[in-house]
């Protein structure tokens, strides 16, 4: 069950962090990975290290808002690992960081860069690939979301409103790509241990499991929908989150 071999994944930002981890798991079920990442050193380093293990992986690395950048990127892609079966939007946090900020004092003009990386950023993408995967009957897609766009995280709202859009455009997908072999779904992730500790330290409180997540539970979860055997699972937002009892 779950197997990937033969089949091509795109996995934005995983150069580091989630999108690393979901890229080992896709790995390891036997797909080939492109590693995009904003920063060029962060996608090669991670197509190092799943090189080094025997996997197909290519460095591709562009920045997601910039749909021009986004077509020469899955142009590369395709001539050198083959068409994109795969899709998984895991950008979502800046590419210089963010810190949680109340709505009153978060500046205006701050706004369209998280909708930009969330959302426009998935949409170029997707604009990108769906074509291709609607012509070959068989395609795969989608967003990793956040609790900040489900239930709301204080400080998160510009952010968490555009997660919320990313799994509206997973819904709004599933219906138009279903019959032709493609579906879309949402990953709704809680607190990962990618994030400094300052904001980890003692979080475990928060969450049923007692702990944390890791960038290999969600790699997991990225799996099961990958794969044949996720091909009635569509619209749907699979929350990840170990249990979430809210702060
Ligand atoms: N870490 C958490 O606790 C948590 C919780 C909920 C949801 N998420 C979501 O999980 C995803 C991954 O989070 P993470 O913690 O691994 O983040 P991270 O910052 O560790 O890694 C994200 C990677 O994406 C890259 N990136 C950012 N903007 C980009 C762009 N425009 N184009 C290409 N690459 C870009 C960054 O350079 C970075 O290497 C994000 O969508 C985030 O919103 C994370």
């Amino acid at each position: 069950m779950f197997d990937l071999t033969g089949k091509t994944a795109l996995i934005t930002g995983s150069g580091r962090g989630v999108g690393a981890g979901i890229a080992r798991a896709l790995v390891s079920q036997g797909a080939k990975v492109a590693i995009n990442d904003y920063f060029p050193d962060r996608a090669d380093d991670q197509v190092n290290l799943l090189q080094a293990e025997g996997a197909t992986a290519l460095s591709a690395p562009f920045d997601v808002t910039d749909i021009e950048a986004v077509k020469a990127g899955v142009e590369h892609i395709e001539q050198n690992l083959g068409s994109i079966d795969i899709l998984v939007n895991n950008v979502g946090t800046l590419p210089h960081g963010m810190r949680p900020t109340p709505f009153l004092d978060t500046p205006i003009e701050d706004w369209p860069k998280h909708v930009d990386n969330n959302l426009y950023g998935t949409l170029n993408c997707c604009r990108c690939v769906a074509e291709s995967m609607s012509d070959r009957g068989w395609g795969r897609i989608i967003a990793i979301s956040s609790d900040a766009g489900r239930v709301g995280h204080y400080g998160s709202t510009v952010y968490g409103a555009a997660k919320a859009a990313m799994e509206g455009l997973m819904r709004t997908l599933a219906k138009e790509l279903g019959r032709k072999g493609v579906t879309a779904n949402s990953i709704v992730l809680g607190l990962i241990d990618t994030v400094p500790e300052e904001f980890s330290t003692g979080a475990e409180k928060y969450f049923s499991t007692g702990r944390i997540g890791t960038p290999d539970d969600i790699g997991a979860a990225a799996v099961y929908l990958a794969s044949e055997e996720a091909s009635w699972v569509t619209g749907h937002s699979l929350v990840v989150n170990g249990g979430f009892v809210g702060t």
